[in-house]
């Protein structure tokens, strides 16, 4: 993302990457990864020649004068974040650097821990190279889906420099110039608060959802409805109408690694971190919720049922089906065995490879075809606009589940179905 839209800015890019099939992929134009507007672009500026891959630093860094850091940093089993990628880049980028003495201004554009850049000036410093090496911390608010719009419309581009280091900010301000003339803003900070400021962006959007489900619990129990209450509260400027839609917990590789990483950090420092550690077992316990909801439909239970679900990309516009609850809800409902029939318009040949014994489907209305219950789990526009009256003729029993609010207990039960709406109607 990052390399092919700084190309789109006017940019000449060299991409490292390490892994070979990846490398031979993205140089012949390809996206490894579905991403909407990404392989046109990527297409567009490696026929300009203002974007080129390879798989050697050496050549990346003679040829650049800032050079991204844009490597994975999973979490580890113990909930810290593993910098291994971030450091070895730094040791390629010092061997080579060493030799030539140029001047180079290194980001980090990957999510790591407060106190990361300064350790890795503290690396080039140690190799003598301070003087002509500066360090950034400038980290990625994208979302996955809309990645290509969201680089081009930042809420903020953070710059986390060392204390009083104009020239570098000058360089970085050169840099995002193009967007900051569509007057999005350019904030100077410290390395630390940088880095903060990403994790806690993250595990504050995930605590919106998080609270946002625990009320949506509190409306089926009382016989409010969830969507109307996120709505109330979003006309209050000051909490916001965004991130307040319930579902069946936040995925994906982002939220679920950042909230453990910060718990994490606040626990380097001494500090149990309470909020977040909420919001993490409230995201942890909803699909159990629901799937203990969903049993209670059928004498026995869910085994010997077949289910039908629609979506398993954690989120709808990706192929991502990383920490995805949907994934997670198909999982559990194997365990108590019921069968399982899929379809997801990008997603399926990832689902595959981890769920091999789902069955997998073209369309939501093969989905439906004989199953005793239909759940729709992740929210594409493509399960919109169903034709309900069709999905339930196909149907076993008349079964829908909706755990993203896309239709209203009201439309269900007009077309004779019976089921769930998170958050909205526990029985209808
Ligand atoms: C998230 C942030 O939104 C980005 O700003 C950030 O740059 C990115 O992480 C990152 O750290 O790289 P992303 O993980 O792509 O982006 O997806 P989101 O759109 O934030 O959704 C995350 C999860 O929350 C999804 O599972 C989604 O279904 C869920 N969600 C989102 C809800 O359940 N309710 C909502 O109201 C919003």
């Amino acid at each position: 993302m990052t390399a092919v839209c700084f190309s789109d800015l006017g940019n000449t890019v060299v991409c490292v990457e390490s892994n070979p099939e990846k490398l031979a992929l993205v140089a012949s134009g390809e996206v490894p990864f579905y991403e909407e507007g990404l392989k046109e672009k990527l297409g567009r500026y490696l026929d300009k020649e203002r974007l080129s891959f390879t798989a050697s630093i050496s050549e990346m860094v003679q040829h650049s004068e800032i050079i991204f850091l844009a490597v994975g940093t999973p979490s580890l089993p113990d909930g810290s974040v593993d910098l291994s990628a971030i450091y070895q880049s730094v040791d390629d980028i010092i061997s080579c650097l060493v030799e030539t003495q140029e001047r180079k201004i290194i980001v980090t554009k990957s999510t790591v821990p407060v106190g990361t850049n300064r350790a890795i000036h503290k690396k080039f410093k140690e190799a003598g190279l301070s003087p002509i090496v500066s360090v950034v911390s400038n980290p990625e608010f994208l979302r996955e889906g809309s990645a290509v719009y969201d680089f081009f419309h930042p809420d903020r581009i953070v710059v986390g420099v060392d204390n009083g280091d104009e020239e570098t900010m000058a360089q970085m301000g050169r840099l995002y110039d193009p967007l900051y003339r569509l007057k999005m803003p350019i904030v100077k900070t410290s390395w630390e608060t940088a880095e903060l400021s990403k994790y806690a962006s993250n595990a504050f959007l995930a605590t919106k959802i998080s609270f946002i489900n625990e009320i949506a619990i509190l409306c089926e129990k009382t016989g409010a409805d969830v969507t109307e209450v996120a709505k109330l509260m979003g006309m209050d400027g000051r909490i916001g109408a965004y991130f307040l839609h319930a579902g069946p917990g936040y995925g994906g590789a982002c939220f679920p690694k950042d909230t453990v990483g910060l718990i994490d950090i606040a626990k380097h420092v001494g500090y149990d971190l309470q909020v977040v550690k909420a919001v993490q077992k409230v995201n942890e316990g909803q699909v159990s919720r629901i799937v203990e909801h969903l049993k209670s439909f059928f004498e026995g239970g869910l085994r010997g049922k077949k289910i039908g679900v629609l979506g398993l990309a954690f989120k709808p516009n990706t192929d991502d089906i990383r920490e995805s609850k949907s994934i997670s809800l198909v999982e559990k409902l194997l365990t108590l065995g019921a069968s399982v029939v899929a379809y997801d318009p990008e997603a399926m040949v990832l689902a595959q490879q981890e769920l091999s014994e789902v069955t997998y489907v073209e369309d939501a209305y093969q989905v439906a075809t004989d199953v005793d219950m239909l759940i729709l789990a992740t929210e594409w526009n493509v399960f919109r606009e169903l034709d309900l009256e069709r999905l339930k003729s196909l149907m076993k029993q008349p079964y829908f589940v909706d755990l993203r609010n896309v239709y209203s207990p009201e439309v269900l039960q007009k077309n004779g179905f019976k089921g769930y709406v998170l958050g909205r109607e526990l029985t209808l």
